[in-house]
């Protein structure tokens, strides 16, 4: 069995906080062209470091996707992927749990760790069930509801275990995705038939049944409409809690509304990095400040 040291703890003081509860009331000053929305849930004491990227470089073939990103990723803050088309931020999320070497033609350099393991040592299967991704369109396997959350679980037993065995483990999952009492009645119903919004959730769900450290999200709520796209924000802020979570978006405002820390790549690289109060309110980078002030997309 792999061991795992604890990761350490670093308590966050009232000052370092990033997400003191910044808005347009409060006299907190949004970057020029940008509008500050109200920032969802409280943020939390504790971060944890999960996984180190140092120094990553990817290509497809001669081509570089990432070059030389380091950043920190860590439980107790969502981290938010931005940048325009094409530079890099999917890439990058699916070398957190390898993903990217079941692409013919990629390749790596560079340190990627989790609980101060490289993540290249690791079984692909098992850094995979510690950090679950989900993707743009929702894709919950044609079965039913509670068997989309159930198969994780199965899987990770050597033998098939019964439906009374999963069950508090599938309902568990269900209520963190926020979607128990919704499905209480319909868990044995088809989950192809769910609306997009609740199947996104539901994947969600399947990604924390694998009970992981690390959730990857990459635009999670491009393909749903207002009302699902603030379910699934609330969810996050709450999770960010107990897994650390990473988000990729083109929604400014959603990066602002659910995250802590933000990254703002350009061209591969990692043009800036720093708390969303500090991104959104006087970023560094005179191209982190026309990207978030809308002078480019
Ligand atoms: N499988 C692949 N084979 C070859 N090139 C790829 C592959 N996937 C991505 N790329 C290239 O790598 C670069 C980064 O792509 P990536 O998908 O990581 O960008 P992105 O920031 O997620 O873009 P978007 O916002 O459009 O999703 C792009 O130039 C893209 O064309
Ligand atoms: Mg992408």
């Amino acid at each position: 069995m792999e061991l795992r040291k604890p990761p350490p703890v670093r308590r966050l003081t009232g000052y370092e906080v990033p997400s003191s509860p910044p808005s347009n009331g409060n006299g907190l000053h949004a970057a020029a062209g940008f509008r500050l929305p109200a920032r969802l849930g409280a943020p939390s004491m504790v971060a944890i470091d999960r996984m180190q990227v140092e120094e990553l470089s990817v290509s497809y073939g001669h081509k570089p996707a990432v070059q030389s990103v380091s950043l920190p990723i860590r439980q107790g803050e969502v981290l938010a992927l931005i940048g325009p088309s094409g530079c890099g931020k999917t890439t990058l999320l699916r070398s957190l749990n390898r993903l990217t070497e079941l692409t013919r033609g990629a390749s790596l350099r560079g340190r990627i760790t989790l609980d101060d393991v490289d993540v290249a040592h690791m079984d692909a299967t098992a850094l995979r069930r510690r950090v679950t991704m989900v993707f743009q369109q929702p894709n919950p396997f044609p079965m039913s509801v509670f068997d989309n959350v159930a198969y994780v679980l199965r899987e990770q037993a050597s033998r098939r275990p019964r439906r009374a065995a999963v069950q508090g483990a599938v309902h568990e999952a269900l209520a963190r995705a926020g979607l128990l009492d919704e499905m209480a009645g319909s868990l044995d119903h088809p989950a192809l038939r769910l609306s997009g919004g609740q199947q996104q959730r539901l994947c969600i769900a399947r990604a924390l049944a694998a009970n992981p450290q690390v959730l990857l999200l990459d635009e999670p709520c491009s393909a749903l409409d207002p009302v699902s796209t603030r379910l699934i924000e609330e969810l996050i802020a709450k999770l960010r809690e107990d897994v650390a979570v990473v988000i990729v978006t083109h929604n400014l405002q959603q990066a602002y509304r659910v995250a802590d820390y933000v990254a703002f790549m350009y061209l591969g690289e990692l043009v800036e990095y720093g708390s969303a109060h500090k991104m959104f309110g006087s970023p560094r980078e005179q191209r982190t400040k026309e990207y978030i002030g809308g002078a480019f997309g």
